[in-house]
């Protein structure tokens, strides 16, 4: 029998954008054979996929219910040892929580939940389970992204003073403008998506990513949100000003109406030192800034990296590391905790970071609403 961990993925059917990436980065370093799960609501389109992507269809479910109660009729070493979920957001907290609840180990899509309640809970639940729990904060696998970390951990910048994140995308624009499209859209509707479009889908990337690199903690944050449209009820931008420990300050600005931007996600982080800066759209560069100084260009797969960083280059220099490569890294972090093999914290976002991520689109609605007041970040343990 195979060694490879046994996956189920629920939601990712054809027609969705993640699936896709979680299923090549599953297979990306031979750790994870997908044996079911459930792509679709629609039993025909499910197995239609199924049988697409040569998958044997024996092990394709109706529904969640079904995956569960019939996965736990197979022995423990037949049955599927992790599951994903990327589904629309709605359905990420009953799915995890059922998952859990019966010793699988997840990776769950972000925004982890709808609500910070429902985050909660699920923290809760993990303590007792004590299985492994992923959240797949996707550029945090990124090489470059790692590298930035670990040089920050190790003191290059300094005294960390402020952090800065700016995701912007402009593909709302032909939704948000049209009533009918906007009234049919998944993301834009709260009881599918939770409260917030733009902070609840990308800003709460940019919250979880500038914990990961600074290791500043985010504790209180003043939102101005934008919805455009009276009958609107989701924010489709937004900036966010930040506090943060150790006196720390910041920014995040986010878009989905950022017109002609495409997934423009940049990251910096200044001390008194040094500053460093790293694009999405280039993310094979990261910027060391210093004062009187040239700029400094760091590239994947150099032995000048960190340990953590090259854990997640596959190819010599010169070979682009992409998102694929970086989600991949996630699952391989993965695999080692479902494995019981020693890893490094910063190679897949956990429990912890959901919550925050979920506690972070919270307060900025409140704030917002509130009329731009400071509002405090939960804390969590
Ligand atoms: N990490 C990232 O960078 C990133 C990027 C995009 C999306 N996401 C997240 O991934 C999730 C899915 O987003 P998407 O853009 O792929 O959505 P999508 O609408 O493109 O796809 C959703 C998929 O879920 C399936 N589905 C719906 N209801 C289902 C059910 N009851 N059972 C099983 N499958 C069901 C649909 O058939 C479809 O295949 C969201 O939570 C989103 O926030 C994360």
């Amino acid at each position: 029998m195979s060694s490879k961990i046994r996956l189920g993925i629920l939601g990712g059917g054809g027609d969705s954008l993640i699936g896709v990436l979680h299923r090549v980065a599953s297979t990306m370093y031979d750790k994870y054979q997908v044996v079911g799960g459930v792509f679709s609501s629609n039993l025909k389109e499910n197995i239609g996929f199924a049988k697409k992507i040569g998958l044997p269809t024996n092990r394709i479910y109706e529904d969640f219910d079904t995956l569960i109660a019939e996965e736990l009729k197979r022995s423990e070493n037949e049955r599927m040892q992790v599951v994903s979920i990327l589904t629309p957001n709605f359905l990420h907290f009953p799915m995890a929580k059922k998952l859990l609840e019966n010793g699988f180990n997840v990776i769950c899509e972000k925004p982890m939940t709808t609500t910070y309640a429902e985050a909660a809970i699920l923290n809760e639940i993990l303590k007792k389970a004590k299985t492994v729990f992923a959240v797949t904060y996707t550029y945090t696998g990124y090489p470059m992204i790692r590298q930035m970390r670990e040089m920050i951990k190790n003191g290059a910048l300094g005294n960390i003073q402020k952090v800065d994140a700016q995701y912007y995308q402009g593909w709302i624009n032909p939704i948000i403008h049209d009533k009918s499209k906007r009234s049919s859209t998944w993301r834009l509707n709260p009881e599918k998506s939770g409260i917030s479009c733009c902070i609840g889908d990308i800003g709460t990337h940019a919250f979880d990513m500038l914990e990961y690199v600074s290791g500043v903690k985010i504790e209180s944050v003043l939102a101005d949100l934008n919805y455009l449209y009276s009958d609107n009820k989701m924010d489709i931008d937004g900036t966010v000003l930040l506090r943060c420990s150790n006196n720390v300050k910041g920014v995040i600005c986010a878009s989905q109406i950022a017109t002609g931007e495409e997934n423009s996600f940049v990251v910096k982080v200044y001390g008194d030192k040094a500053g460093v800066k790293w694009e999405q759209e280039n993310p094979n560069y990261l910027y060391l800034m210093q004062d009187g100084k040239p700029l400094q260009v760091f590239k994947p797969g150099h032995d000048y990296n960190s340990a953590l960083s090259l854990d997640g280059t596959k190819l010599p220099p010169g070979h682009p590391e992409g998102i694929f490569d970086s989600m991949g890294n996630i699952y391989k972090g993965v695999a080692k905790a479902i494995n019981k093999e020693p890893y490094n914290s910063g190679e897949f976002p956990t429990m912890i970071d959901g919550v925050r991520g979920m506690s972070f689109i919270e307060k900025a609605v409140e704030s917002h609403q509130n009329g731009n007041v400071w509002v405090n970040i939960d804390t969590v343990d």
